[in-house]
Formats: C-alpha cells, structure tokens, sequence
C-alpha cells in the first residue's frame, strides 16, 4: 500500500474530462492518502468546487490572491507540502502554460514554483492532441521531467474519435502508485537480473562491406533504462547503434548475430530476458578476406548465406534451471499484426511478445512513437500509439508487478 500516509496535490484543469476527478480522489482517499485539489477557472464550469471540497475534506482552491491563505500558507507552501502533483485532466491550455512557465494563476503558480514530481494525465480532442504546438509543448515537458500517463485513444466528448482521450482514473491512480513504489523504499527490481538486447546486428560480406538494418536501438536502450531504474542489475547486449549506453546497465557491445549469441549466453543466468534487437536474419558464409572487387563483365558476386541462430528461440528453450523466468520478445511486423504475433509467440516459445506494425508509413523503425499489441498468451491488448519511453516504462510496469506477484 505504497499511497497510504501520502498527500497529492491535484489540479483539476477545464476539461469534459474533469468530473473523473471525482473517482480518482475517491481511489487516493480509498488506500489512505490525501487529496488537496486545486480547480482552474475552466475546471469550474465543468466540476462543483462544493463537490470536490466535500470530498476531499479541503477547500477546492483557485484563487491566486486568497490573502487569508496566502498568509496561512502560500502557493509556495502549498505546491511543495505535496508528495506528488498531479494534474488531471491536463488540458492542451494547462500543458502549454505549464511548458511556458506561465504563472497566471494559482494552478500554474504551484506548477511553477514546484519541486516536486508532477504527473499529468493529458486531455484533448485529437486535433489539439496532434496539433505541432501541443507536440512541441509535449517535447518541452518531458524534458522538463514531467511524468505522463495516457492520453488514451476513444470516442471523444465532440464526438471525434482518436488519440487525446484521458487516462481511465484507475490507469491513473496505477500510475501514481507506481510512482511511490519506485521513489520509497526498495525499488521493485531491486536486485533482478536482466538481459536486454537491442540495436541491429551487423554481418560482414568483406572486410569493408556488411547487411544490417535500421533499427536505432530506441526502444531497448529505453527498456534497459527503465529497468535499471526500477533497481535491476541490466545486462544491456547492443549492435552498433544510434542509442546504445542506457544510463546505470552494464553495455556489451557486438556486431553480428554469432557475437550476440555469445555475449547473451554469457550473461545468463538472468530472471529476464528482454530481446529488442533486430537480429539479421541471414549472415554470408565466408566472409571475403579482402575486399571484394567488381569482375570486368560487372557480374555481381555469388554470396552464400546461412541462416543466424535465433537468440531468442533457444533461450526460451533453454531447461528449467537455466532458463530466464520471463522471456520477452519483440515483433517488428508489415500487415497481419495479430495472427503473426500469435503464431511468433508460439514459435518462439517465449512468455510475452510485443508486436508492432513497421510497415513504410509509420515511421516506428527508428522514431520515437510506436504502436504496440502485447501479447500474454492468449491475451492481446492493444497499448494504443505511445512514445517508446512510456512503452518501455509500461512494460518495465508490467515486469515489476510480475515479479512482485510471484514472489
Ligand atoms: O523472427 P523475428 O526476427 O521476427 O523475431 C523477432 C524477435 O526475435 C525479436 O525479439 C528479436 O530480438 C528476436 N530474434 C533473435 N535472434 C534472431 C532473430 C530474432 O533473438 N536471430
């Protein structure tokens, strides 16, 4: 009961979304925390200050030049005497103040002159969502260190459909959950051993030419990193890539399938095994000794390929004692999503996959955003569009909790 004793600031900003405020003050209150809640102007038209005072035992709060409370405790005061704030709904107004600096009211005062987490659950229409200044203003915050659960993608109040619809307060209150249970006490991974591979590999045909892919190492650098940050001993296996040293894991560098192989092998045993890396499919027999040259007729060389290990697929047979107690892999797919995640799963023989479309268009292979279909054996649920970042803080959500059930 990580949330018990623990007082949360909530700024309730001008949304449709905020009368959900109402459940997730219900669902602090409920594991014993308390709730200050603060309503801007707009969030007045939307929710009662009388209904948010009754609940939460305090006054709804919203004037900046309260003099009474400025004497008695002050914005100041006030935004730091909270273990977390938590800003719910965030409006695409809210979120731009906030990426501005912007202290015009009591709201974005706290915001402001804060030095204490602050968690957001965005709220939009799509469009807003989508628009370049909110992008821009996203960028800003998460820079700034600000934590992010949802938006989620739905039916929205205007009755357009898409990205921008807010966090259920259960997924919130998780969130913030999850956000103690990282900031006291033993971190949820503490001491778990975990392999991540990640990046491509690269398979030489001579001594200056080689096949490999595009992938950036993106989102297993962002896994390793959240996972050490959870208090993991991460062994980070990485190909050459753009994003290669996550902070705080121990980083083993190779360069084709057979050196990963390797190093995976020599890194276990582990409790989990998180395989993110592209692996080339097919490495060239016998690399040329010299560099190749063109023939006069310019007939291309016959190269003879074999197949790689798949690194994946034998750890994930590997017996009962030596092998992970979780293996996780990745799918990178163009079309069919489902069936060929299901039948990936199945054939690799690990415990969960993630499954993503990379099909040309989406820009997942080597962006920043991505679209991920987990898969627990029979179970699918779709993550919706998310950042890497928050798949990989989901995911590294999703592995606490595994192992914090099992033990
Ligand atoms: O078969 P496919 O390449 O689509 O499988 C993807 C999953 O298998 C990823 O998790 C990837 O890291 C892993 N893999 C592997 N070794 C290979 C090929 C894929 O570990 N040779």
């Amino acid at each position: 009961m990580t949330l018990a004793g623990k007082h949360i600031l909530l700024i309730v900003s001008g949304g449709i979304a905020a009368y959900k405020s109402i459940t997730l003050i219900r669902l602090i209150q409920k594991v014993g925390g308390t709730v200050q809640a603060i309503l801007t102007e707009g969030a007045k038209q939307f929710v009662s200050p009388l209904t948010i005072a009754t609940l939460t035992g305090r006054p709804a709060l919203s004037e900046l030049f309260d003099l009474t409370r400025e004497t008695e405790i002050g914005h100041i005061e006030l935004s730091r005497s909270a273990d977390l704030i938590v800003v719910a709904p965030a409006t695409a107004h809210i979120l731009a103040r906030m990426a501005n600096g912007l202290a015009d009211d009591l709201a974005t005062t706290c915001l402001l002159a804060t030095i204490t987490p602050v968690l957001a659950a965005p709220a939009m229409n799509v469009r807003m969502w989508e628009a370049p200044a909110t992008r821009r203003n996203m960028e800003t915050l998460r820079r700034d260190g600000i934590a992010f659960v949802g938006p989620n993608e739905g039916d929205m109040a205007c009755g357009e459909f898409g990205l921008g619809r807010m966090a259920e307060p259960e997924e919130i209150f998780e969130a913030i959950e999850a956000h103690f249970a990282r900031s006291g006490g033993p971190l949820p991974l503490e001491g778990k051993r975990v392999v991540v591979t990640s990046g491509p590999t690269r398979e030489p045909i001579d001594p200056v030419r080689y096949i490999s892919n595009a992938s950036s190492g993106r989102q297993g650098s962002a896994i390793a990193e959240a996972l050490a940050a959870r208090g993991a001993i991460v062994k980070f296996v990485t190909g050459p890539a753009e994003f290669a040293r996550p902070k705080g894991c121990e980083i083993i560098a190779v360069e084709t399938a057979i050196e990963m192989e390797a190093a995976v092998s020599a890194a276990l045993p582990a409790d989990a095994a998180i395989f993110t890396a592209a692996v080339a499919d097919w490495r060239v027999v016998e690399p040329a000794g010299l560099k190749l040259k063109k023939d006069a007729s310019g007939t291309p060389p016959e190269i003879e390929f074999t197949a790689n290990p798949d690194i994946l697929a034998s750890v994930s047979r590997l017996p009962g004692g030596e092998r992970p107690s979780l293996v996780i892999g990745f799918a990178a797919e163009t079309g069919n999503l489902e069936t060929h995640a299901r039948n990936k799963l199945a054939r690799k023989g690990c415990d969960w996959l993630l499954a993503n479309d990379v099909s040309p268009g989406t820009g997942v292979f080597g962006g920043t955003d991505t679209r991920i279909l987990f898969l627990d054996g029979p179970e699918a649920e779709d993550w919706g569009e998310l950042s890497k970042i928050a798949v990989a803080e989901r995911l590294a959500d999703r592995i606490a909790n595994h192992f914090a059930t099992e033990s």
